[in-house]
């Protein structure tokens, strides 16, 4: 046994290496054309998953579905204020347990990118920076002062030694293999004078003298000093180019979407191009490229970046908000990474050629010592299709698309050609769980000054001065005297206000009268709301907010809110200004002072129950115990009934709601044209709608019973309207034609048709545990539309329907050759035939 034992200890020694669990390095350096890990150069995809936008619950499955998707890498900012939430004072708990969320990454064998910032922008409240950091005398946010830097450099010594501490870095045989000091400031430099330079230079050398052992990147900062690697943030960086030809082509942000304002329509960016940028970009020469987002997750709490960001960060990721895998985009990305991947030898360590095929087409053509050659052939053409030559064979390239050819003969993947199938996501009503009368308890907010006033000033302060942010709310009040001659005019009084933003609820005489707010990314603005005043004292108490404050821009940590003018206009004295009467001051809510939102017992006797509930009445906080939504299916509030507030979950921040509309002629499109350079104007849908009506619940937030739904409503609403939603996929669908490319990934090099044109096939997969119910639509020939739209063309086979249905019906998954018998003969032929499919998941 001893002897056995002693036999397999070499044995066990050697193979040591091997067992270790995770991602580890030893080295990282780089060279002109890509990062080098351990003395290999590296083509790397890498993914955003921010951690405090999710929950740890939801942290190893997010990572796994990034790994699944082809990542190598994971890449995430580190959010300051999440994490110093006074000078010296640090939480790294729960969503913020950043070594924890390193750890998930390193067990799933990925590699982690490190964006330390700390500034970092990223539509997270004031871009990351602590708020309190705004107030030690002296300080201008990123620029050279010394307040300023010596707290940026205490809290990056602070996470380099925690990371250093767990032997994260992978000059220590972890994981991380690159870190970024600030954020874009290459923009902005200029802008803050000499300054900006000095500043910049510093953080380059803040950041190098912490020794982690890996390079460190500056994003969209051209004069990044050496080592340090400038890389780029855009929609497309195929043309980037870094500060020195010793340093590789890198790509930090490719955003796969866009994020949201409230009363906003919503942005998307199709698949398409998003793979026809990340082509172009390892085409030309990239060797790491980072969705930014692959998950964006949500803006929990009060933490989103504004003015006005919504408290969804869903981005149209490939990943979507809620941790689903977003089909067809996930999909196609995956399969594009693969492609990618196939070719990574000989686009590292080959020569490349540039060949022109036509006026707008062009290969890049990669060929290494070893006899291996890889080819990006690309249209970039944005309106005509067209077919090139290429060695001689013929290839079908759609406009704006890239061909994949690993072998320089065989199309792997074509970023306009989808062939996964796209899923369609429903939010499904569960039944009102607050349905019991005797749930329900309420407490309202008096209007204006509760308990004793603050301060009294004769002008206006700035809002966010005062709040300091500690809540969005702050109560401007005052009253004034009419006498019974203004009135008699007969003309209608208006009350004009100013205000620096965000937004107003304005009360007369304890009446809500009306509500304003900026729009788009422009906080301030003025409103003019018709009143009727009373003879005698007048009380007005305007109830300013912030919603989410500024995260970039040059000097945003200066820019004010609140209110700057206040006047009555149309008495038959003419205007009374009222900016320079006493205003007396309130900051925050009563309900937030007793923490009503917590779920401990202290504050029941400020809860009076109800049996119904009142609806449509401002400041009003309701607290219900609900159930747990069934099944396991991610969970989001349905807040279509309210208007605009803060919802809390067993005292966990679900975030601000509000159902503000976009107008309906808000930049919508009918259809999206894929074709031609992306903006996030382009693509827009919810034109007219809420923009955000449902509010991400993570399910880890339930205890399986005695759930506590707080909600605090501003304007009025009906609770009894809220419900639970479940996200689940309803139906499948899919549009694949004959020359989309047919090469089995899994299978390449083994067995490889020489030719791409046969075999294309629609593959249909309901979620796990439902099968195909129904087939709505089925059509082989040349259909057109979209996924529900889809429409019949003049090319139509009979049995469409039948092969689908013989193929498909009651299964979980099934797969539909182009080539299948059933289709029978060729009733159009010339015609280059799609199949597209719409099926129910049930
Ligand atoms: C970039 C910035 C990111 C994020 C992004 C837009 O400019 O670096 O932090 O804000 O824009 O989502």
């Amino acid at each position: 046994m001893a002897a056995a034992a002693g036999r397999l200890l070499p044995l066990m020694l050697l193979l040591l290496p091997l067992l270790v669990v995770g991602a580890a390095a030893s080295s990282v350096t780089y060279d002109h054309r890509s990062l080098i890990i351990d003395g290999r150069r590296r083509l790397l995809i890498s993914t955003s998953i921010h951690y405090p936008r999710s929950v740890p619950a939801m942290w190893p499955k997010l990572v796994a579905e990034a790994k699944d998707g082809g990542a190598d890498c994971i890449e995430t900012y580190v959010f300051w204020n999440g994490h110093e939430t006074a000078p010296g004072q640090y939480y790294f708990e729960d969503r913020f347990d950043l070594v924890q969320f390193a750890r998930v990454v390193k067990d799933a064998g990925l590699y982690l990118m490190l964006r330390i910032g700390p500034f970092v922008a990223a539509e997270w409240n004031f871009g990351g920076l602590p708020v309190w950091l705004h107030y030690i005398p002296g300080t201008v946010f990123r620029t050279n002062n010394e307040p300023f830097m010596s707290h940026m450099k205490s809290f990056t010594t602070k996470i380099v030694d925690m990371m250093k501490n767990e032997q994260f870095f992978a000059s220590q045989g972890g994981h991380i293999i690159l870190a970024q000091i600030e954020n874009e400031y290459g923009g902005d430099e200029q802008a803050y004078g000499p300054g900006g330079k000095a500043y910049a230079m510093w953080a380059a050398s803040m950041a190098l003298a912490q020794n982690t052992g890996v390079p460190w990147t500056m994003c969209q900062q051209p004069d990044a000093p050496d080592p340090v690697v400038n890389t780029c943030n855009s929609f497309y960086c195929d043309q980037f180019e870094p500060n020195s030809p010793t340093k590789p082509k890198i790509w930090t942000e490719n955003w796969p979407g866009w994020f949201q304002n409230f009363g906003e329509s919503n942005p998307h960016r199709p698949p398409e191009d998003v793979a026809f940028s990340v082509a172009r970009f390892f085409g030309k020469g990239g060797s790491l490229q980072n969705y930014y987002v692959y998950h964006g997750g949500t803006n929990f709490g009060r933490t989103t970046g504004g003015p006005f960001i919504t408290t969804s960060y869903d981005y149209d990721a490939p990943i979507d908000e809620y941790g689903l895998r977003r089909l067809p985009k996930w999909a196609h990305l995956t399969e594009l990474h693969k492609s990618i991947k196939l070719c990574e030898h000989t686009l590292l360590y080959g020569n490349s050629t540039l060949l022109s095929l036509g006026p707008q087409q062009e290969a890049d053509i990669y060929t290494d010592h070893s006899g291996g050659c890889a080819a990006f052939l690309s249209n970039i053409d944005s309106e005509k299709d067209t077919v090139v030559t290429f060695r001689n064979k013929q290839y079908d390239l759609p406009a704006w698309s890239v061909s994949i050819l690993p072998d320089c003969k065989n199309v792997v993947f074509n970023s306009a050609k989808v062939r996964s199938q796209t899923l369609m996501m429903d939010m499904v009503p569960e039944t009102l769980q607050a349905s019991k009368p005797d749930q329900w308890s309420i407490f309202t907010e008096t209007v204006g000054i509760w308990d004793k006033k603050d301060f009294v000033r004769n002008r206006f302060v700035d809002h966010i001065n005062t709040t300091k942010d500690s809540t969005d709310y702050l109560w401007y009040t005052t009253s004034f005297d009419v006498d019974i001659s203004y009135l008699a005019s007969g003309n209608q009084p208006v009350l004009n206000i100013d205000s620096e933003g965000h937004a107003v609820h304005a009360f007369l005489n304890n009446m809500l009268i009306g509500s304003a707010y900026g729009n788009g990314s422009i906080s301030s603005f003025n409103v003019h709301m018709p009143i009727n005043l009373k003879a005698g004292k007048n009380n007005i108490a305007l109830l300013s907010m912030t919603v989410g404050l500024h995260n970039a821009g040059i000097h945003y940590e200066w820019v004010g809110a609140g209110l700057t003018s206040v006047k009555i206009s149309g008495t038959k004295n003419g205007t009374i200004d009222l900016s320079s009467n006493n205003w007396a001051y309130k900051i925050g809510m009563e309900g937030e002072h007793y923490s009503l939102f917590k779920p401990d017992q202290g504050n029941n006797q400020r809860w009076r129950p109800q049996s119904d509930p009142p609806k449509h009445q401002p400041l009003t906080w309701y607290k219900v115990n609900v159930d747990v939504p069934q099944g396991d299916d991610p969970v989001g509030l349905d807040m279509m009934s309210m208007g605009k507030g803060l919802a809390w979950l067993n005292g966990n921040a679900i975030g601000r709601y509000w159902t503000r509309t976009s107008s309906t002629d808000d930049r919508c499109n009918s259809t999206c044209n894929y074709r031609g350079t992306f903006s996030p104007d382009k693509c827009r849908t919810g034109c007219g709608k809420p923009t955000q009506r449902w509010y991400h619940v993570p399910r880890s937030w339930f205890h399986p019973s005695g759930n506590t739904l707080v909600v605090f409503e501003e304007q009025g609403g009906d609770p009894t309207k809220i419900t639970f939603s479940r996200r689940v996929a309803t139906s499948v669908c899919a549009f694949v034609s004959e020359n989309y490319p047919s090469v089995d990934l899994k299978s390449w090099g083994k067995s490889i048709s020489d030719d791409g044109r046969v075999g294309a096939k629609v593959q249909l997969s309901c979620p796990k545990g439902k099968i195909i119910s129904t087939i709505k639509f089925a059509s082989f020939g040349d259909p057109s539309g979209t996924c529900r739209s889809y429409q019949q063309g003049s090319c139509h086979h009979p049995n469409s329907l039948s092969v689908l249905e013989k193929a498909c019906l009651n299964r979980n998954s099934c797969t539909v050759s182009l080539s299948e018998e059933g289709f029978g003969e060729d009733m159009c032929p010339g015609v280059t035939k799609t199949l597209a499919v719409e099926a129910d998941c049930a």
